[in-house]
């Protein structure tokens, strides 16, 4: 894999989700609604979300036409390069939708399986996150670190919860247990950000059962980049069952913790 590939995808990220972000922050209707549901009544879609997916969709047609796309909002097309795009067009729907800042659009490249390139922009707190693999982590364009390590009981933790009823009474029940052990707990909103505000040192650590590709592929590179590790369960990669991104040093304890408590499962 070149370098040279890698600072191709990343050019492409950037300005698809720079234009995306324009689009969605200029773009906002006053008198947003819902226009669908997926998952469950609270699992929203707006037209927003729709029409943010297509202007990625067809930027991405125009300048990679062999890469294959995963989005959100129903693009899946396989492709031919080895590159495939997986995109989540508004990470943080509910926030958008009642005009709350913490929304962002995601994007990441893979190669070959592998996540190379991350960018999140989140255009209501100006701030354009990106990561390529092994090449460090980056807040507009400077260098960005996760904080030094704290005593558990002084981790500030950020999580979410899925849409289905009966995964967040599951899930309250695992916050039941690590609210007193832990300084706090963060519910913002966006995965994505969430996993940015670990690698830019404003969260100790961020959990969370039930994410999708598209919500966890670009914040997760960009975590790891800036120094977090990254997992699921022990052993097992970040994904659907399990997500956690924690600096070093905080990450076992409460990957441990979280598995006791069935973090994992509904
Ligand atoms: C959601 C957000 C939220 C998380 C949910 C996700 P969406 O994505 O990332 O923070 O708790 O699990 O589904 O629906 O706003 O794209
Ligand atoms: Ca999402």
């Amino acid at each position: 894999m070149t370098d040279q590939l890698k600072q191709e995808l990343l050019a492409v990220a950037l300005e698809a989700a720079r234009r995306t972000g324009a689009l969605l922050r200029d773009g906002r209707p006053a008198d947003l609604g819902v226009a669908a549901t997926k998952t469950s009544p609270i699992d929203v879609v707006t037209e927003m979300d729709v029409a943010a997916e297509k202007l990625i969709t067809d930027f991405l047609a125009e300048r990679r036409p062999d890469d294959g796309v995963l989005g959100e909002e129903g693009a899946n097309t396989a492709g031919s390069s080895g590159v495939r795009w997986v995109i989540d067009p508004i990470d943080g729907t509910v926030n958008y939708l009642y005009g709350l800042p913490s929304w962002a659009v995601s994007i990441a490249a893979e190669l070959d399986g592998e996540t190379i390139v991350g960018v999140v922009e989140a255009p209501m707190r100006a701030e354009t996150y990106h990561a390529v693999a092994g090449g460090g982590a980056f807040r507009n364009g400077e260098r960005t670190r996760v904080r030094p390590t704290p005593p558990f009981e002084q981790a500030l933790v950020g999580t979410g919860f899925g849409y289905l009823t009966e995964r967040r009474a599951a899930q309250a029940e695992v916050l039941r247990a690590l609210l007193p052990r832990v300084r706090d707990i963060r519910r913002g909103g966006s995965a994505a950000i969430d996993l940015c505000d670990v690698a830019c040192g404003r969260l100790d650590a961020y959990y969370e059962r039930g994410l999708n590709p598209w919500d966890l592929a670009a914040g997760e590179l960009i975590a790891r980049e800036a120094g977090a590790l990254t997992g699921g369960r022990p052993g097992a990669p970040a994904d659907g069952n399990l997500t956690l991104a924690a600096v070093p040093g905080l990450f076992e304890p409460l990957q441990r913790r979280l598995e006791e408590l069935g973090a994992w499962h509904d």
